[in-house]
């Protein structure tokens, strides 16, 4: 039988149970994990759950863990304190599941100190949760299911998504990149790539159910297929069209080009890509589909060639600076965003001057910025060179200093132009205002009505603020 279905026979087990059910799911991780939390929620509504924010509440609490930094595991176990009283009150089944799962030294933990923990389970064996809580509601024992090999990518898991207007869709699952400071290809595995007729699907289906923004997600969202191809797979898909012709999809290009044709999406990003396989064909298909925006997530990591080297990026700092050239010369007003890691092992103030170099040269439009947090396992945890506590933070705020400079002086530029923006509702703190998304991803906040909600409309940008751009409707 096969898994899914499989899957339907606990769904409908757990919808006949005469049970009190609601339920809360805690997200604390990226995009992929905030995308398998909507399959979580999928699976728990088709099961008869109905969702609360209330965690004394809830039946049943499901924890989406994340890994990939220290402070995510703190907030982890801070939650799980809090949790542990509503257990005592009224029985609730407390599920952790996500990446941290996946880290050996983390079950242990969890068993040693938090006992009260009804289900543990992995990205790998996510689309099992009905049959895991179905055993914990009726034996009433402890559920253990994590899986070390890599999952099979399923098809089918029921999702439901809190935006009705932008929705993100995974494409492919793992890394085999490993970056020496990162955790991400030990817990999430190998790189596996969807089909792209499944993919393809999923977004008609978003599109007729009125979702005008798609993310596309995956660790390395351009090396769509890639590994598949070089195992020497045949990676020729035919894709059948909603035009009724066919497409063949072999590359994250081709896949890009086949979604820039469905009617009812507006608009396309993704991330995150890798700048090593950040190709021609990539970046004429961006430049070709209207739909996919013209700002590029294209992390950086470290601006210095050495620090580069010893987190095994597979760059350097010219052949990032030409990629971003490149990219400027084919796609004409072309904005970019990055992550960037200070305090690498080993990073000097030269290492560090080179990352605030390349800054000042790409003048990205957002910045996420991280303090290098050591990871278990990782190469680079291992690095005796690890940087003084004080110096990465100094580090730190000097980076954002001059990002928010840039920011600062980039928004400028945006007073008198007319930007179109995907209007997403009202905002949380005034009524008559309305917010939504430049294509650069800028918040754009105005005065609008409810009707505005989910188009994209030309706003004229009357003034500036650090974090948000006003702009005026002039057809009012
Ligand atoms: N696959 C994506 C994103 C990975 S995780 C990519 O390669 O860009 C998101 C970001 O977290 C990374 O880009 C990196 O900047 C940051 N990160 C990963 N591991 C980290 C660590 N050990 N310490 C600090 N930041 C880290
Ligand atoms: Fe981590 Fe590097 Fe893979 Fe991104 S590409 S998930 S930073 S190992
Ligand atoms: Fe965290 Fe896993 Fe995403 S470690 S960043 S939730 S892939």
């Amino acid at each position: 039988m096969k898994q899914i279905q499989m899957q339907d026979t606990y769904i409908n087990k757990i919808k006949n149970l005469d049970i009190k059910k609601k339920y809360s799911v805690l997200t604390m991780g990226c995009q992929l994990n905030e995308n398998d939390s909507e399959r979580i929620s999928g699976m728990l509504e088709e099961s008869g759950y109905t969702k609360t924010e209330d965690l004394a509440k809830a039946n049943v609490i499901v924890f989406n863990t994340c890994c990939v930094r220290e402070n995510a595991e703190d907030r982890l176990f801070g939650k799980l304190g809090e949790v542990k009283k509503y257990k005592e009150e009224n029985g609730c089944i407390i599920a952790i599941g996500g990446c941290m799962m996946q880290e050996k030294h983390m079950i242990q933990k969890l068993h040693e100190s938090y006992p009260f923990v009804d289900i543990i389970f992995g990205p790998h064996t996510l689309q099992k949760f009905p049959e895991d809580l179905y055993k914990a509601i009726m034996e009433n024992k402890k559920i253990e299911d994590i899986l070390d090999i890599d999952g099979e990518i399923v098809e089918g898991i029921p999702t439901v998504r809190e935006d009705k207007i932008k929705a993100s869709v995974t494409i492919m699952n793992g890394c085999n990149n490993f970056c020496s400071y990162c955790i991400v290809p030990y817990v999430r595995g190998r790189e596996r790539s969807r089909n792209p007729q499944d993919i393809y699907d999923e977004i008609i289906d978003l599109a007729k159910r009125g979702y005008k923004e798609i993310t596309l997600l995956g660790q390395n969202v351009n090396s769509y297929l890639v590994s598949e191809k070089s195992k020497g797979e045949n990676v020729d898909f035919s894709v059948k069209g909603q035009d009724g012709l066919v497409y063949k999809v072999n590359s994250f290009a081709t896949l890009l080009r086949l979604i820039n044709k469905i009617d009812g999406i507006e608009r396309i990003r993704f991330i995150s890509p890798h700048p090593k396989d950040f190709t021609d064909d990539v970046i004429e298909a961006i430049r070709d589909s209207e739909k996919v925006c013209k700002l590029i997530h294209l992390p950086l990591q470290s601006g210095s060639t050495e620090v580069l080297k010893a987190m095994n990026r597979k760059y350097t700092k010219e052949q990032y600076l030409n990629l971003v050239e490149k990219i400027k010369n084919k796609i004409s007003n072309v904005q970019f965003s990055t992550d960037i890691i200070v305090g690498f092992p080993g990073e000097t103030e030269k290492d560090f001057e080179d990352t605030l170099d390349v800054v000042s040269k790409v003048k990205y439009e957002q910045i996420y910025m991280f303090i290098y947090s050591r990871r278990v396992g990782t190469v680079a945890d291992k690095m005796e060179n690890q940087v003084d506590e004080k110096i990465k933070h100094q580090r730190f705020d000097k980076l954002k200093k001059l990002a928010e400079n840039i920011i600062e002086e980039k928004n400028k530029n945006y007073v008198g132009k007319t930007e179109l923006v995907l209007v997403e509702g009202k905002s949380k703190t005034n009524e008559k205002v309305y917010t939504g998304r430049s294509e650069t991803n800028k918040v754009v906040n105005f005065e609008g009505n409810e009707n505005m909600i989910g188009k994209i409309l030309p706003l004229k940008i009357v003034s500036e603020h650090m974090w948000y751009l006003k702009g005026k409707y002039d057809n009012m």
